[in-house]
């Protein structure tokens, strides 16, 4: 049993309190490789912003799980030397599946927790994040759980439409879950596509696709119902149309990426949503750095010469995300 806290990291309790009471969110980043780590914590440390290191299941798998551990605590270390004195990381798991995966992940270090049972019924789904939470708590492991269902693929179960948060379902959830954070449906979902170009107007003045706007009814009610508890937006990628752009120009073959507005992610920053999860558009900064060096340097052949740019464009983005869109810039004592 490894507590994460001998590793430097934090868990959400303190983070989501300042955030909620400071009108910001946290950014809960996807990792699963060293150069997107590497891009996230230095983006953290010069804006001076706490951060979420998020590992799905998918990347548990592709870079497996222990090493990933250690790379987080590499994180906090890494932090210190780049010369933050209290860096504040959350080592989190997203979109747990199960018990099991809750536990093993809490038994290795990790300081927050994600029990996705959005898709049981609704008894089933409190009994197992209630279950979670009981592990979880002992150790001082912060637990998010999901009420609603997005559109597109989550935790491997896809869904083509949206059920969004039944406000009148959250107190009974929390209450009986004891869980710590409960992120919602209002109209996000995951991936490049997250809306198809018939559900979308063009915006006269730029000429490209304007999605609809997001159920801020149905957050408005879920605030009503549970004030001052925080709430956990995922499917948040804006997907920037210069990188898909650049993607398409260099070989390619995005069509129709459509992802949710700066402007709405601004306004839900401002409210309850205290975590604002983002993974797509980090995935598009680097695939458009890395084809663009593959077409103006087809013999370039040293995995630095392109994957350096690619730290270099991920870095950019999340600096942009964390003080354009979250506010969570200048928020670490010094
Ligand atoms: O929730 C989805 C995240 O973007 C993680 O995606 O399961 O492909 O790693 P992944
Ligand atoms: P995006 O696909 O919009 O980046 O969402 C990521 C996410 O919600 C991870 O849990
Ligand atoms: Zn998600």
């Amino acid at each position: 049993m490894i507590n994460y806290k001998d590793l430097g990291l934090v868990n959400t309790k303190e983070m989501f309190k300042k955030a909620m009471e400071g009108g910001y969110a946290i950014p809960a980043f996807n990792f699963n490789n060293m150069e997107q780590l590497q891009a996230i914590v230095k983006a953290a440390v010069e804006t001076k912003s706490p951060v979420i290191l998020q590992v799905s299941k998918g990347a548990r798998q592709y870079a497996n799980q222990t090493l990933l551990r250690y790379m987080a605590e590499g994180a906090v270390a890494y932090a210190k030397e780049l010369g933050c004195k209290n860096p504040e990381i959350v080592l989190h798991l997203d979109h747990g599946d199960s018990f099991e995966t809750c536990k093993s992940c809490i038994d290795m270090g990790f300081s927050s927790v994600m029990i996705d049972g959005s898709h049981l019924p609704y008894e089933e789904n409190v009994a197992l994040t209630k279950k979670v939470v009981d592990y979880a708590h002992q150790f001082d492991v912060t637990v998010e759980g999901e009420l609603g269902v997005l559109a597109g693929v989550e935790d491997e179960v896809s869904s083509d439409h949206h059920t969004y948060t039944d406000p009148a379902e959250v107190v009974d959830f929390v209450t009986k879950t004891g869980c710590d954070s409960l992120a919602i449906s209002i109209g996000t979902s995951h991936g490049a596509f997250k809306f198809t170009p018939e559900q979308c107007h063009v915006d006269p003045a730029t000429g490209r696709l304007v999605p609809p706007p997001l159920a801020f009814d149905v957050l408005d009610g879920v605030m009503k119902e549970l004030p001052g508890f925080p709430i956990v937006l995922h499917g948040s990628s804006s997907v920037p149309q210069e990188e898909v752009e650049i993607i398409n120009a260099n070989g390619g073959a995005l069509k129709a990426a459509i992802g949710i507005p700066e402007e709405e992610l601004r306004k839900a920053a401002k409210s309850s949503v205290c975590k604002i999860n983002i993974d797509s558009d980090s995935r598009l900064a680097m695939t458009a750095a890395i084809r663009k060096v593959f077409a103006e340097k087809p013999a370039e052949f040293d995995p630095r010469k392109y994957l350096g740019p690619a730290r270099d464009n991920m870095e950019k983005l999340y600096k942009e995300k964390i003080i354009n869109v979250l506010g969570s810039n200048d928020k670490l004592e010094d």
